[in-house]
């Protein structure tokens, strides 16, 4: 019988050890690891993944084109939490498993916000006096993986905090030390802070609009380590612009990115999404997706599919 191979294929690379731990645990079980790292042209991978029965991706951008490329593809594995770049539909369609690695690079997401939040709170360290993070109200949107370390994070810096989120019981939220909120605009009349830890989809698309985004105080702020989809950027454009103490931080470069900067330091956008950026996050990321090619491609289990 053939050997199984695995394609890893990233635009943003994980780190060297993550790899090394990925060709490591594949190899044990006598699956083929091979790589197609930092590449620019979706053509790239066109080319490439006809070869393969399985894919490990992050953010790359996996549609119906490349599916149907993949002839023997049997499984695609997300390294990473969100899935809003691969078309499952389209993996359904061709009989292909789509997983993902949940709450693997949770604490690197939920670091970066504390990160980010200093920064704008001591406006991008310019000189001018700015505010500190204790006994400000953080709400927590979405209480997720990244949301409970956001809450473990945010009590160390003697914050209170709210979290609202549909899917999750209230009482899971309380033994987080958090207290639930019965909506989406409690949380932002009450909160001076938002965090938004939403997925993408179809339901999420611009639901931080105007009308939420209005509940905040004048010198509120937004921090977006989520997906970029999920906020209203003209309504977050008009924050800005009507209210001089409002930032707004993000991980993920907005559209309208050359419109936003006229607002630094209060607006502030990483240069490239780094919240899954640290090795302890890749590693994690990397092994469990090993696991789950290996669990998958040897007996059969699909426990992480999201398809
Ligand atoms: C995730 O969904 O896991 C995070 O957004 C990280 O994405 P990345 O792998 O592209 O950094």
């Amino acid at each position: 019988m053939s050997k199984i191979k695995v394609l890893l294929a990233t635009q943003k690379p994980f780190a060297s050890s993550a790899v090394q731990a990925m060709q490591e645990a594949l190899k044990s079980a006598d699956i083929e690891l091979e790589q197609l790292i930092g590449y620019t042209d979706k053509n790239e991978l066109i080319d490439k993944i006809v070869d393969f029965d399985g894919l490990i991706v992050r953010s790359d951008i996996i549609d119906r084109e490349i599916i149907q490329a993949a002839s023997k593809l049997k499984l695609i594995v997300r390294g990473g939490s969100g899935y809003d770049n691969i078309d499952i539909k389209a993996a359904h369609d061709a009989g292909v498993v789509v997983m993902n690695t949940p709450g693997q690079n949770a604490n690197a997401v939920a670091e970066l916000v504390f990160g980010m939040l200093i920064m704008g709170a001591r406006n991008g360290y310019n000189g001018v006096s700015g505010t500190e993070l204790k006994g400000k109200t953080l709400g927590i949107h979405a209480f997720g993986n990244v949301g409970v370390n956001v809450a473990r994070i945010a009590k160390g810096f003697g914050m209170k905090i709210l979290a609202y989120d549909p899917y999750t019981p209230s009482v899971t939220i309380y033994r987080n030390g958090v207290v639930p909120v019965c909506s989406e605009e409690e949380l932002y009349r009450k909160s001076d802070i938002v965090s938004l830890h939403l997925p993408y989809t179809p339901m999420t698309k611009g639901v931080v609009n105007a009308e939420l985004l209005s509940l905040l105080p004048a010198d509120g702020a937004i921090i977006n380590t989520a997906r970029k989809e999920i906020l209203d950027e003209e309504a977050m454009l008009n924050m800005l612009q009507e209210k001089p103490n409002f930032k707004f931080l993000t991980d993920i470069a907005p559209d309208r990115l050359a419109e936003f900067s006229n607002f630094s330091p209060r607006f502030f956008a990483t240069p490239k999404k780094m919240g899954a950026q640290t090795v302890e996050a890749n590693n994690n990321a990397a092994i469990a997706a090993a696991r789950e090619l290996i669990d998958f491609f040897l007996s059969g289990n699909t426990e992480f599919k999201v398809n």
